[in-house]
């Protein structure tokens, strides 16, 4: 069975009023399920792109496809009904004045069934593990915990795509890694109901995707799998990218791993082989 897209980007043409090119002539195909890596340079277009994918920016030229249906003012409320979005900055996008009523509050302009809201608000709670903080006030929380309530509230919202748009770069390590094993939990559960968009710098979080493209220029500089990618030194440096750890200490054994090892699989080869 052939896989359905969940994006098609075509030709697309964006510039700021009287500003320089922002993508030039860009394509990108997303196919359903998929967990895609966007890198690159600050500036070079990324969040732009989240934008215009959601119609809050809109395109010169250029067609983009959401599960086959073009994007125009018609299609924007099926649109936005299949992606959500998560930003940055945790503290821009709360507005209810409990962590409960922050996730009620995406429900209610669904026009979700009142009675079935509760269960669902939950359950989301449940899934990022903030379940007891559904009464707290989202500005008592921590970056990290802030950062899974807004999850919670875009998984409230079932979207089939989740474009996450750098939104690890404010956490600590132990929030960032939680907000991943999230995601990895998320990402095996929903399969290919769930395709994930994670703009980030950071490459240890990029090793995770399926794929990985670099933005520069305003096209796409490279579309790889991660282990192929950090093969390409000269590559990642030009994009001002840092090879993740493990990739550059496996590449500095005098054996090597043949496949992107985490930093478990990499201690649990290197045991196993006793070199
Ligand atoms: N509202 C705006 N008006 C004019 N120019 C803008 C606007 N928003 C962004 N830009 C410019 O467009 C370019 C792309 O910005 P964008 O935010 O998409 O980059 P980015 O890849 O997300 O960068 P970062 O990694 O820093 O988040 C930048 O040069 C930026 O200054
Ligand atoms: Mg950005």
């Amino acid at each position: 069975m052939a896989m359905k897209n969940a994006l098609a980007i075509h030709n697309l043409n964006f510039a700021y009023e009287d500003g320089p090119a922002i993508l030039r002539d860009f394509s990108l195909t997303v196919p359903e399920g998929q967990w895609l890596a966007v890198v690159g340079h600050n500036g070079s277009g990324k969040s732009t792109l989240s934008k215009l994918l959601l119609g809050l920016l809109a395109a010169q030229s250029g067609e983009m496809k959401v599960f086959d249906r073009v994007l125009s003012e018609e299609t924007l409320p099926f649109v936005r009904q299949q992606i959500g979005l998560v930003f940055q900055n945790p503290d821009n996008q709360f507005v209810g004045a409990t962590v409960a009523d922050d996730v009620a509050f995406g429900l209610e302009n669904k026009q979700v069934d009142p009675g079935a809201m509760q269960a669902t608000i939950d359950q989301v709670l449940a899934q990022v593990g903030m379940t007891d903080y559904a009464d707290r006030q989202p500005d008592t929380l921590s970056g990290g915990q802030k950062q899974r309530v807004a999850l919670a509230s875009v998984l409230a919202l079932q979207p089939k795509v989740i474009i996450l748009d750098e939104a690890t770069a404010m956490l600590d390590p132990a929030g960032k890694a939680a907000v991943l094993q999230l995601l990895q939990k998320l990402k095996a559960r929903y399969q290919k109901d769930l395709t994930l968009i994670m703009v980030t710098h950071d490459m240890e979080e990029a090793a995770l995707a399926d794929r990985v493209v670099g933005l520069e220029n305003g096209q796409l500089a490279f579309d790889e799998q991660p282990g192929a990618l950090f093969q390409q030194g000269e590559l990642l440096a030009r994009l001002g990218l840092a090879r993740p750890f493990t990739s550059a200490l496996a590449n500095a054994l005098p054996v090597q791993p043949t496949a992107q090892m985490n930093e478990q699989e990499l201690l649990a080869w290197l045991s196993a082989s006793k070199r």
